[in-house]
């Protein structure tokens, strides 16, 4: 299965909710999945496309203001959640035990996590990226004991909103490197297991990153705010 992702981190579409899922709705057809990640109180806005929530709670309830749980988000008709993003564990600090938790409940929930991994521009200068990768993989799988689907996404931070995007041929490889660290660290998820790509894709770089063959979707932040940007992200991937 391949993927087009949009994370609308804490933005809107300019076009208004309604007629950018009606323009995505209307492309949906045979192609990989379309999935919109809109800031939680527009998750039901979204209609005819797949919903992921951006985040959820590591606990299952309780006591803990501003947070939303798994279950809300699959009782608001989401049924992917993207964890793990970088944004999510530099910003506010997340770490990789937490992220396996939330990781871990969002598939008892039911929900297939979209798990992001990357690394920032010392590790890559330094040629660590690869090692660096699979222990992100490694810490989130240890947490996990249910079964159901996991997307992967690799985002190299310094490839996000940046305006920098990875080389079809960095991506490719570093691809080939997360699948093989799937084998041999998360064994029962490396059957078909999707790997998005996602750092600053445009419809101007998306021919390069998509012809390797190897990548499985993308996850896109600022391109995915335009319904036609999208698209032409989306409609680079081909059909299913
Ligand atoms: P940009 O496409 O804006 O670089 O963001 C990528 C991203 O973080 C998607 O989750």
């Amino acid at each position: 299965m391949r993927y087009s992702v949009a994370n609308w981190k804490m933005n809107l579409p300019p076009e208004g909710i309604a007629a950018y899922c009606a323009a995505l709705a209307a492309a949906a057809g045979d192609g990989p999945r379309l999935v919109v990640a809109p800031p939680f109180p527009y998750l039901h806005e979204i209609r005819g496309l797949a919903v992921a929530g951006q985040n959820c709670a590591e606990k299952a309830s309780g006591a803990f203001t501003g947070e939303i749980s798994a279950a809300m988000l699959r009782e608001r008709g989401a049924q992917f959640v993207i964890l793990g993003h970088s944004e999510r564990r530099t910003l506010f600090g997340e770490t990789d035990a937490q992220i396996a938790r939330k990781l871990a409940i969002a598939l008892e929930n039911g929900l297939t996590p979209i798990l992001c991994i990357g690394e920032d521009l010392n590790v890559r200068d330094s040629g660590r990226a690869e090692a660096f990768l699979a222990d992100q993989l490694k810490a989130a799988a240890a947490g996990v004991t249910n079964g159901g689907d996991v997307v992967i996404a690799y985002e190299p931070i310094w490839a996000i909103g940046t305006g920098r995007n990875a080389t079809g041929k960095l991506c490719a490889e570093t691809t080939q490197a997360v699948r093989e660290s799937v084998r041999r660290f998360w064994p029962e998820r490396y059957e078909n297991v999707p790997v998005l790509y996602g750092g600053s894709v445009t419809p101007d770089n998306v021919t390069e990153l998509v012809a390797e063959g190897e990548i499985d979707g993308f996850l896109v932040g600022g391109a995915s705010l335009d319904s036609g940007k999208f698209l032409a992200i989306h409609r680079a991937l081909g059909k299913e």
